[in-house]
């Protein structure tokens, strides 16, 4: 015993010790479900066909998006009696430090999800202070979504548009409402072959959902002949034939390098020799994804690919990770490969989709808390310093 005999209570602890007692003593038991599966069936009672083909698909056969969930190849190698009292989850990451090592991943379109859209989910960041990061096709637009996170670190994630006074307007907008970095998707020149969209020939952007930066984009708005307010089918058509860029090169990243002061994360990063590209070409962070499978079906997944990345990255530049996780053992996981924090995706939707800002914090909430509790139980007090030596791969058992 020692010196943290009176230490809190940890953050998952408390969440816990809330829970029993509130269901033993009070009779109550919690408002939403706990496991993943579950809160996506309350989100889809909420969601139409549409909506749920848009966020559950992945492409092609979806053997990727299924494959990227599967993380039961490490297994966390628990060390005992290390004194785990008092845990410290937070991290620093691009000259921030974050309360957590878990942040929001960029998911466009949220509207689908909920009406208060992107407003509710930042809403939810803001109370737990967890970062958030703004797609660029987002329902609302990122000034916006700035005000609602307030001091909450925001970054935004910039599709290119072939129109450079439009892209240079995006970036523009995004320093000057205090976006603290850029995420550049690199994954997604165009949209990979999603069989549940095809079959429904669905494409929200086509209704006028997921432009809110576009159409009120002044560059935007400069290149069309009549407002989105009064000709929103052209405005749409523009959207469409200006979005995204099928010729970016590296020697592309120099423009960006060139008209934002902000860190440069590269999203998308699945090869090593990527990696290295992105650090010579100016990125200041890359972030593993395979864009929740839905972009090369049959591609390694993206907790296959994160050792190659870290290593190559070595301690240059740090590592974000998303795709797959869905739970606060997944991100331990990922944290032990290397990645400095980890990006969380199609749960806090559906948080959002089963009850808004209320439904997005109890996502939160209870995958920091399960992520807490693991470190505690696997040995470790500080969120910085859990390592491979934390994991072993069952092809060594
Ligand atoms: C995405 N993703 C995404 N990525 C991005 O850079 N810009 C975007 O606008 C979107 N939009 C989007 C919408 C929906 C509905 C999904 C499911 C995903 C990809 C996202 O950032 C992330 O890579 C994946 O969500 C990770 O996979 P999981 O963990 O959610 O399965």
């Amino acid at each position: 015993m020692n010196d943290t005999d009176d230490a809190e209570p940890g953050f998952g602890n408390k969440r816990v010790r809330e829970i029993y007692r509130d269901g033993m003593y009070d009779g109550e038991t919690p408002p939403y479900p706990i496991a993943y599966e579950e809160i996506r069936e309350a989100a889809w009672e909420n969601m139409d066909e549409a909506a749920r083909a848009y966020v559950h698909g992945g492409s092609g056969t979806e053997e990727t998006f299924e494959r990227n969930r599967d993380f039961s190849a490490y297994r966390i190698v628990p060390r005992m009696l290390r004194g785990v009292a008092e845990r410290d989850l937070s991290v620093e990451l691009l000259g921030n430090v974050h309360r957590f090592p878990l942040m929001i991943t960029p998911l466009g379109v949220q509207s689908l999800l909920h009406e208060e859209a992107e407003l509710a989910t930042a809403r939810a960041c803001s109370a737990l202070d967890v970062p958030f990061t703004l797609s660029s096709l987002s329902s609302t637009p990122m000034e916006d979504v700035a005000e609602a996170l307030g001091d909450t670190t925001k970054w935004f994630q910039f599709y290119w548009s072939s129109d450079r006074t439009v892209a240079k307007s995006f970036l523009d907008r995004a320093e000057t409402a205090g976006y603290d970095a850029i995420v550049l998707t690199v994954d997604a020149p165009t949209l990979g072959w999603r069989d549940r969209l095809l079959e429904r020939g669905y494409y929200p952007f086509l209704e006028g959902e997921g432009v809110a930066n576009y159409f009120s984009d002044p560059a935007f708005r400069e290149s069309l002949e009549a407002t989105p307010e009064a000709d929103p089918e052209a405005a749409v058509d523009r959207f469409l034939e200006i979005f995204g860029d099928e010729s970016l090169s590296w020697a592309d990243m120099a423009f960006l390098r060139e008209n934002t002061d902000l860190p440069i994360v590269l999203k998308g990063v699945l090869h090593p020799e990527d990696a290295r590209l992105a650090l010579e070409h100016g990125a200041d962070a890359v972030q593993v994804s395979t864009h929740g499978g839905r972009q090369v079906d049959g591609s390694i997944s993206a907790i296959e690919a994160l050792p190659g990345v870290v290593d190559a990255v070595g301690s240059e530049a740090p590592v974000l990770f998303d795709s797959g996780v869905r739970r606060g053992s997944d991100a331990f996981k990922a944290l032990a490969l290397g990645a400095d924090t980890v990006m969380l995706g199609r749960p806090f939707a559906y948080g959002l989709a089963m009850d808004g800002q209320d439904g997005v914090e109890w996502v939160l909430e209870n995958t920091i808390s399960e992520l807490d509790l693991t470190m505690g139980l696997a040995g470790y007090d500080d969120a910085a310093s859990i390592d491979r030596s934390a994991l072993t791969h069952e092809r060594e058992l």
